[in-house]
């Protein structure tokens, strides 16, 4: 029978797709997913939840720093705290307070979070945007059995068509936007922040001390300033490429950007087609109700 994860690899994913309740999802997690509702977790983690692509790394390495109250880049690369993909045992071994990252929807994610009320950080980028990013990450990276070929192999148009229909791992961007803005309703006694991709670069230095003070760790604003700057698109891709251990670093094809490719707002219109924007518009719309694509 087609399910749209098979849908999915019919239409040039080499990775493998696999349902996981109603959503598409990476064959390689599921078997985390079938215990992670009833994982444990503790009081003072921090949930960075975001769609991939959205800035992850970038809100991921600011809380690092802004625990350890100064501008020093964590030894790892942020994978070596992905929920979604790492064992209970390795997450065991990260120190308090851990800074644990995720892209699934709340309703797979561990019910010990909201019982013990940890804080939940919510990343969003312009969908658009977000869909670039991630069609460059699947053309780019060697995620299939580490051999040489690339996540996905076929078009741009594919791409986008798979995305709107959510065939897709983590499945549509617009489905997971949705979720997340529903979450301080359905959870309005969890700590809950949103923050945005385009408010980052626009005030990163506003945002970190936001980020600071969600999390209980205020620091003076000068520290704000430093770890704004530490954290800046140039001075993370270096951090990532030269400084960090690169144990949990996935292989990205020879000579491609790797996860820190251009980190600007607005490069969707250099890749959509007005008719596949005007597609995009109207499910975002269908989806939401109203428009407000950044
Ligand atoms: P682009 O591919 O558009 O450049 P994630 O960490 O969730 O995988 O997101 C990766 C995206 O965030 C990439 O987008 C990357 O360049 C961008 N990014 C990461 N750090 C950034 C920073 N400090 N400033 C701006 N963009 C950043």
């Amino acid at each position: 029978m087609s399910t749209r994860a098979s849908e999915g690899m019919v239409s040039g994913f080499s990775l493998q797709l696999e349902m996981f309740e109603d959503l598409v999802m990476p064959s390689g997690i599921v078997h985390h997913l079938s215990t992670m509702k009833t994982r444990s977790v503790r009081d003072d983690d921090i949930f960075v939840c975001t769609y991939p692509k959205s800035g992850t790394h970038w809100v991921w390495e600011i809380l690092s720093m802004v625990v350890a109250g100064r501008p020093e880049y964590a030894k790892h690369w942020q994978n070596s705290a992905h929920l979604d993909s790492r064992t209970e045992e390795e997450l065991d071994s990260l120190p308090s307070p851990r800074i644990l990252f995720t892209h699934l929807l709340p309703r797979l994610l561990p019910r010990d979070i909201w019982d013990r009320k940890c804080h939940v950080i919510n990343v969003q980028r312009n969908p658009k945007d977000a869909v670039v990013s991630y069609f460059v990450q699947h053309t780019n990276q060697n995620w299939v059995d580490k051999s040489r070929e690339a996540a996905f192999t076929g078009t741009w148009a594919n791409y986008v068509d798979a995305h709107i229909k959510g065939n897709i791992p983590y499945d549509s961007v617009l489905n997971h936007s949705l979720c997340w803005n529903r979450f301080p309703q359905d959870h309005p006694d969890v700590p809950f922040l949103q923050v945005h991709f385009e408010d980052l670069k626009k005030d990163d230095v506003t945002e970190v001390k936001r980020l600071a003070e969600f999390i209980n760790h205020p620091l003076p604003y000068e520290v704000y300033k430093q770890i704004a700057d530490a954290c800046s698109f140039s001075k993370l891709k270096h951090a990532h490429q030269h400084i960090k251990d690169q144990t949990f670093h996935n292989q990205w094809r020879e000579g491609s950007s790797g996860y820190f490719r251009k980190g600007e707002s607005g490069d969707w219109k250099n890749w959509f087609t007005v008719a596949q924007s005007e597609r995009f518009d109207r499910v975002y719309q269908r989806t939401y109700s109203h428009s407000d694509l950044k």
